[in-house]
C-alpha cells in the first residue's frame, strides 16, 4: 500500500466494464455516446457549451457571444445575465423538488439536519438578508471561516445571491494563514462559528478569527457573523461581531436574486502554488454554475432519487464544486459530514453511508488507505448495499486501493470514477463517464467532452503512446479560472507561459506530470513543480520554507515531499540553525508546532532534519532534487556535478 510507483502502473492492464444494467439507466449510455459528444464538442466547442447553457441552466438575459478569447484571458457567455443562487435553488422550487431534501448534514456528535430546497432557499434569502444587513454590497468580499455545518453552504449561496464574492478559508488553517487571505482578498465581513469538532476536538474559529483581526490588521473587515455551533464561551466584540441566530430574528426571509453578469466574479479560492504566496484563483459565474453543474450530472450520474456524499471540506475547491454548487445545480440531495476517518470512530463513513442510504460516493484516497488499515471489518458490518456507484480525487489512486475500494466498500457492482481536476479548473477534467467509459485502476481514464487534455513535452509537442510528459489543455473551458486574484501577471506566468506559446497558441500547463497509453488513457503521476500533496492537501514547499525562517532559530530550509503510505506523500524540512542555536528534541517540537501556527495542522513537518549546510549548486540554488532523493531514502540519481561543496552531501547521508 503506497503511491503507485512507475512500475505498478505500467503492469495495470485490467479493464472494468459497467453492467449493462448500470449503463442503460445512465445519463451517457455507452463509449460510443461518449465519442460523439468529445467529437461534437471539440468540432465546435462554443456550439457544444451553448447548448449545454441553454438547456441546462435558467438566465434572466442570454449572452451574445459565447467565448471570448484573448489569451490567455477567457471571457464565457458574454453579456449573459444569471445567479447560480437561483440555479442551485429558486428554480427548484416550482417543481416537485421543493419539498425534497436538498442538504442532509451528518454533525459530528451525532446531531443531524435536513433541509429542503424550500427550507434552504428560504435560510440563503435570510442569511443574505443578514449580510446585507451589515453592509455587503454587490462587488464585495466576504471571508467564509467555518466548520462543516450547513451554514457554510448557506453562507456561499447567500453571498452567490446579493452578489458578494466568497472566500472561503478552509477551518483548518491559522489565524495567519486566515489574516493573509482575508488582507490579499479585501474581505469586508467575515463569516464565522463559535468553534467547530475536527477529529473529536472543538476547534475555536471564532478565536481565530480574532487573531486574525487583531490589532486593525485587516482593516477591510468591518464586521463578523458568528455561527453558534459548539457553544463555548465566545468574547464577542461590541459593534464589531453578531450573532447569526440574533440578526436572523431581525431580518426578512424575502431576498431575490441579483442578476450577474456571466463573468462576474464568483468566488476566490487559494490555493498553493511553486513561489511566493498562495495564490488567489478567480472563479466567475456563467461558466462556473455550467461546468459544475454538467460534470455533476453526467460523471456522478445524478438520478432523481439519489442522495448523493462528497466526503471533502466545504475549505477546498471539491467542496466548492461537488458539495455545494454542482449537486444543487442539479436539484440533488446532497450529503455533508462535519467528522472525518479517525482510528477513534474507524466506522463513521459506513454508518453515514447506512444511515442516508448514500447511493453516490465521492472521497479521496488517502481516506480510502486508511480504512483499509482500520481493518475491513467495520465497512462489512454495515449495509453498503445502497452504494451504485463511487469516486475519487485529490491524488493518483494506487491500484490496491482501487480494487479495495471496489471490491469491499463497492461490492464489485458500482463503477469507479477517479477524478482529475484542480482548484483552477473549477471542475473535473479527466474521468470516467460511468456508464461509457471501462475503467483501469489508477487511471483517471478519458477527457470529459470539450476538454482538449494533451501530454506534451516542454515545446508543446504532443509526446508519443506510454512517453512521459506534462499534462496540458490546449482550449479554453467554461470552468476554467480566469486570472489570479490583483495579479494577471502571475497568471499569465504561472499557466500559459511554461510553454512559449507559438503562433497565438496557448496551453495551460497544468503541473502534473501523466502518460497516455496506447487507448488514449491517462495516467497522472503527480506534480512537476514544488508542490507537494499530503493526504489530498496542496501545499507549496516554499510556503513551509518561509513558514520554518520566520522562527529565529532557522537560518536556512529546504522542504520536500516523500512518498508515505498513508498521506500519499509526507513533509520533510531540512534546516540550518542560527549561530546561538544548536539541534535539540525540544528545538524541534517548537519548530514543528511554529509551522502549524504560521500555516495550520496539515501543514507539520513529519519529520526535521538538523544539517551543517544544505546543498547548493555554484550559483547558490538549493538542489531540492537531491533531497527528495535522500529524504526518500533512495540511493541519489541524477547528475550532481553542479554541487558546490560534495562533503555537504556526504554529511547529509550520514545524517
Ligand atoms: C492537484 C490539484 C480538485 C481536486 C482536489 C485537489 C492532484 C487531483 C487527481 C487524480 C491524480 C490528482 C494533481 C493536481 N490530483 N486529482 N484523480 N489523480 N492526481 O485540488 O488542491 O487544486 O490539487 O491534485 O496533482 O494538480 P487541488
Amino acid at each position: 500500500m503506497s503511491q503507485p510507483t512507475i512500475e505498478s502502473i505500467l503492469q495495470e492492464n485490467r479493464l472494468f466494464h459497467p453492467s449493462a444494467e448500470f449503463s442503460q439507466k445512465a445519463q451517457i449510455k455507452s463509449l460510443d455516446e461518449y465519442h460523439r459528444l468529445y467529437e461534437q464538442a471539440k468540432a465546435d466547442p462554443q456550439a457544444f457549451w451553448a447548448h449545454l447553457a441553454e438547456t441546462e441552466l435558467d438566465w434572466f438575459q442570454k449572452w451574445d457571444t459565447v467565448l471570448d478569447w484573448q489569451p490567455p484571458f477567457a471571457k464565457w457567455f458574454v453579456n449573459g445575465k444569471l445567479n447560480i443562487s437561483y440555479n442551485c435553488l429558486d428554480r427548484h422550487l416550482t417543481t416537485w423538488r421543493r419539498n425534497k431534501a436538498a442538504l442532509i448534514w451528518e454533525g459530528e456528535p451525532g446531531d443531524s439536519r435536513t433541509l429542503t430546497y424550500a427550507q434552504l432557499h428560504r435560510e440563503v434569502c435570510q442569511f443574505a438578508n443578514a449580510l446585507k444587513h451589515l453592509g455587503v454590497q454587490k462587488g464585495d468580499r466576504v471571508g467564509i471561516y467555518m466548520p462543516m455545518i450547513p451554514e457554510a453552504a448557506i453562507a456561499m449561496l447567500a453571498c452567490a445571491r446579493i452578489g458578494a464574492a466568497h472566500t472561503v478559508v478552509f477551518g483548518g488553517f491559522s489565524a495567519e494563514a486566515l489574516r493573509d487571505r482575508l488582507v490579499d482578498g479585501q474581505a469586508r465581513v467575515v463569516v464565522t462559528a463559535d468553534g467547530g469538532w475536527r477529529k473529536d476536538a472543538i476547534v475555536p474559529l471564532k478565536e481565530q478569527v480574532d487573531k486574525a483581526l487583531a490589532d486593525g490588521s485587516v482593516p477591510s473587515v468591518t464586521n463578523t457573523l458568528v455561527v453558534k455551533r459548539t457553544g463555548q464561551e465566545t468574547h464577542m466584540l461590541g459593534d464589531r461581531d453578531h450573532w447569526w441566530h440574533d440578526l436572523q430574528k431581525q431580518v426578512s426571509a424575502d431576498c431575490p436574486a441579483e442578476p450577474m453578469d456571466s463573468e462576474d466574479l464568483l468566488f476566490i479560492l487559494y490555493t498553493s502554488g511553486s513561489t511566493g504566496k498562495p495564490k488567489g484563483v478567480v472563479h466567475t459565474t456563467g461558466g462556473y454554475n455550467l461546468y459544475t453543474h454538467i460534470t455533476t450530472k453526467w460523471i456522478f450520474d445524478l438520478q432523481d432519487t439519489d442522495v448523493y456524499w462528497c466526503t471533502a471540506d466545504v475549505g477546498w475547491i471539491t467542496g466548492h464544486s461537488y458539495i455545494v454548487y454542482g449537486p444543487l445545480s442539479n436539484g440533488a440531495t446532497t450529503v455533508m459530514y462535519e467528522g472525518a476517518p479517525r482510528t477513534s470512530n474507524p466506522g463513521c463513513f459506513w454508518d453515514v453511508i447506512e444511515k442516508h442510504g448514500v447511493n453516490v460516493f465521492y472521497t479521496a484516497p488517502t481516506a480510502i488507505r486508511a480504512f483499509i488499515k482500520m481493518g475491513d471489518e467495520h465497512p462489512k458490518a454495515r449495509n453498503l448495499s445502497s452504494l451504485r456507484l463511487l469516486g475519487t480525487v485529490g491524488e493518483p489512486i494506487n491500484p490496491e486501493a482501487w480494487i479495495w475500494y471496489q471490491q469491499v466498500i463497492g461490492g464489485g457492482r458500482c463503477p469507479i470514477v477517479d477524478t482529475w481536476w484542480q482548484t483552477e479548473t473549477g471542475g473535473i477534467m479527466i474521468t470516467a463517464l460511468p456508464g461509457a467509459i471501462p475503467t483501469k485502476p489508477g487511471s483517471a481514464t478519458l477527457p470529459f467532452p470539450g476538454v482538449l487534455a494533451d501530454i506534451i513535452d516542454l515545446e508543446g509537442k504532443a509526446v508519443g503512446a506510454n512517453e512521459g510528459g506534462y499534462l496540458a489543455i490546449r482550449h479554453p473551458w467554461p470552468g476554467m479560472m480566469r486570472t489570479v486574484y490583483g495579479d494577471p501577471d502571475r497568471f499569465r506566468r504561472t499557466y500559459w507561459e511554461h510553454v512559449p506559446p507559438k503562433e497565438g497558441q496557448y496551453l495551460y500547463f497544468a503541473g502534473d506530470g501523466a502518460r497516455r497509453d496506447e487507448d488514449g488513457y491517462f495516467w497522472v503521476m503527480g506534480r512537476v513543480d514544488d508542490v507537494i500533496n499530503v493526504a489530498g492537501h496542496r501545499l507549496g514547499t516554499m510556503e513551509i520554507e518561509s513558514a520554518l525562517v520566520s522562527h529565529p532559530a532557522v537560518a536556512e530550509a529546504a522542504v520536500v515531499g516523500k512518498p508515505d503510505e498513508l498521506k500519499g506523500q509526507d513533509i520533510v524540512a531540512f534546516v540550518t540553525l542560527e549561530g546561538t542555536y544548536s539541534p535539540s528534541d525540544d528545538l524541534l517540537k517548537e519548530l514543528k508546532q511554529h509551522v502549524v501556527k504560521e500555516i495550520g495542522a496539515i501543514a507539520r513537518p513529519g519529520e526535521i532534519r538538523f544539517a551543517d549546510a544544505l546543498p547548493k549548486t555554484r550559483s547558490g540554488k538549493i538542489m531540492r532534487r537531491l533531497l527528495r532523493d535522500l529524504a526518500s531514502g533512495v540511493e541519489i540519481s541524477g547528475d550532481t556535478s553542479t554541487l558546490e561543496d560534495r562533503s555537504v552531501l556526504e554529511k547529509l547521508r550520514q545524517g
